[in-house]
């Protein structure tokens, strides 16, 4: 394998428990019972989309200004969270991943459907070991749709059977599959079941083992 797309939230950083308690919030004003299991059904997807989920569950109708407003209002109280992240917060086993990967010739990608992606690699002092990234600012269909992982591996030069990715939400594997690459889950097995294989976290990945594969989707 030789190119290795990261997923963000939940991946390399525990944000996934800021994207709830920020959605939470929201929730409660809207009066919306909203718990950690409906959370799963927004992790990996666009923040539209999320919104959209949370509003079905309370089956509240919204009008696209309400929207925007609420959207903006989520994200402020989200970057509240994310003002105080530093190195601290890089989810254990990921530098030296990334360390070992990249001194291995590995071809490095963040895959994420965050608008905030950028500034979190800044907060964590991270952004140096990426190759490329991909976000949320640069695609127009989010996951389960493969394209941030289909042009994350553009970017790299890898074809798709050569990459890895790394994920920790459902339509995260599922894009990685669409896409034909190999879908690693971060996380727990019973969630994760579509992906190739399941850890849950990265002390617990062979990297060695993963760099000398070739890829079983390849034809
Ligand atoms: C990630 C997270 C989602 C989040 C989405 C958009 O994929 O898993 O929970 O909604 O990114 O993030 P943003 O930071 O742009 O609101
Ligand atoms: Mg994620």
């Amino acid at each position: 394998m030789k190119g290795f797309i990261f997923d963000l939230d939940g991946v390399i950083v525990d944000t996934a428990r800021y994207h709830f308690l920020a959605w939470k919030k929201l929730a409660e004003e809207l009066g919306v019972d909203f718990t950690v299991q409906d959370n799963e059904k927004l992790k990996g997807v666009s923040r539209a989309r999320s919104l959209e989920i949370l509003l079905e569950l309370g089956e509240v109708k919204a009008t696209e200004e309400e929207k925007e407003k609420w959207m903006q209002q989520k994200n402020e109280g989200y970057l509240q969270y994310v003002s105080r992240m530093d190195e601290q917060e890089v989810l254990p086993g990921v530098i030296p991943a990334l360390q070992f990967l990249k001194a291995n010739d590995g071809r490095i990608a963040l895959g994420s459907a965050s608008r905030n992606a950028r500034l979190i690699l800044e907060k964590t002092g991270i952004m140096p070991l990426f190759d490329t990234i991909v976000d949320g600012n640069d695609v127009s269909k989010a996951k389960p749709d493969p394209e941030v992982f289909v042009l994350a591996a553009k970017q790299l030069h890898v074809e798709p059977a050569d990459c890895v990715v790394f994920e920790d939400s459902v339509a995260g594997i599922q894009a990685a599959n669409t896409a034909g690459m190999a879908s690693i889950g971060i996380g727990e097995a019973d969630v994760l079941e579509e992906a190739d294989r399941v850890f849950p976290d990265f002390t617990q990945i062979d990297l060695e083992n993963l760099l000398s594969r070739s890829s079983p989707k390849k034809n």
